[in-house]
């Protein structure tokens, strides 16, 4: 049998596919949105979505944060410059969330997480940290033992071009603690000596929240900011509706 192809059928097959490009869904399906902003259900959608979401969502453009690339990072401090290199850090899949406020009218988010992370890849560095004097380059290893993080954005709502609304970030701050332990393993701290290298090294171990205070700052910085254009451009892509199922305060 033919297929017949009538004018009211070519019409339907429009407003079908119409309707598909419409609706089509752009949040992958870990995003579980919640029906109310109940703490409990934030918490867990927030958990759900997380060791998905860090790798990142190529077809959305969005980009991985476990692992994140810092390609090159350098840190003016007083009397020391340290830079990193190809530095690479993981552990953002296993975050555990602590706690998630949405107050949609308020147009105000705070996410509370904390993780162990790895910071991996080169740095050098020439000046002094505390009292050593230091010239050394070499592989660099960083890990941090729950490092608690509580991130407070200012939320906004916009329209984007097809009239489809979506959050956006007005501005964020943050505050963080380094958590439990910070273990650095900076190998040839002094070009010179391996003796020296161990030394210095024991020492910055056994004095981490100093050094971790000292020079943490810019890294934790430079993750945060990643992580919030990450999202940002996450909310650019999928709409406000497929996050949450509640209506858009006017
Ligand atoms: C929201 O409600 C829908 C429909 O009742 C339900 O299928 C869904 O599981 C609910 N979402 C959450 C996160 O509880
Ligand atoms: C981090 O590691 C410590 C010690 O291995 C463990 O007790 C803790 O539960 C871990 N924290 C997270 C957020 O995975």
């Amino acid at each position: 049998m033919l297929l017949q192809v009538t004018p009211s059928s070519i019409l339907l097959c429009f407003v079908l596919s119409f309707f598909d490009v419409g609706y089509a869904k752009l949040a992958p399906d870990y995003i579980h949105p919640c029906n109310a902003t109940t703490r409990a259900c934030l918490v867990k959608s927030t958990q759900d979505a997380i060791p998905e979401f860090v790798q990142g969502i190529p077809s959305l453009g969005v980009p991985s944060l476990d692992p994140f690339v810092i390609d090159k990072l350098s840190i003016p401090l007083s009397g020391l410059k340290v830079t990193f290199y190809q530095g690479k850090v993981t552990g953002f899949r296993n975050c555990i969330v602590d706690n998630v406020i949405s107050e949609l009218e308020k147009r105000h988010f705070v996410l509370e997480f904390h993780c162990n992370l790895t910071i991996k890849g080169q740095y050098d560095a020439v000046g002094r940290i505390l009292l050593f004097p230091i010239n050394g380059e070499g592989d660099a290893k960083i890990k941090l033992t729950n490092l608690r993080m509580k991130v407070d954005i200012n939320t906004k709502y916009i329209k984007d071009d097809k009239g489809v609304d979506h959050f956006a970030i007005r501005n964020y701050k943050y505050s963080f603690s380094y958590g439990d332990r910070v273990v650095f393993d900076l190998k040839n701290l002094f070009k010179e000596s391996k003796e020296l290298s161990d030394t210095v090294l024991k020492f910055l171990n056994e004095n981490w929240k100093t050094v971790a205070e000292e020079f943490g700052k810019p890294i934790v910085d430079y993750a945060v900011d990643l992580a919030i254009r990450t999202i940002e451009k996450f909310f650019l892509e999928v709409p406000y509706e497929e996050l949450i199922n509640v209506p858009l305060p006017r």
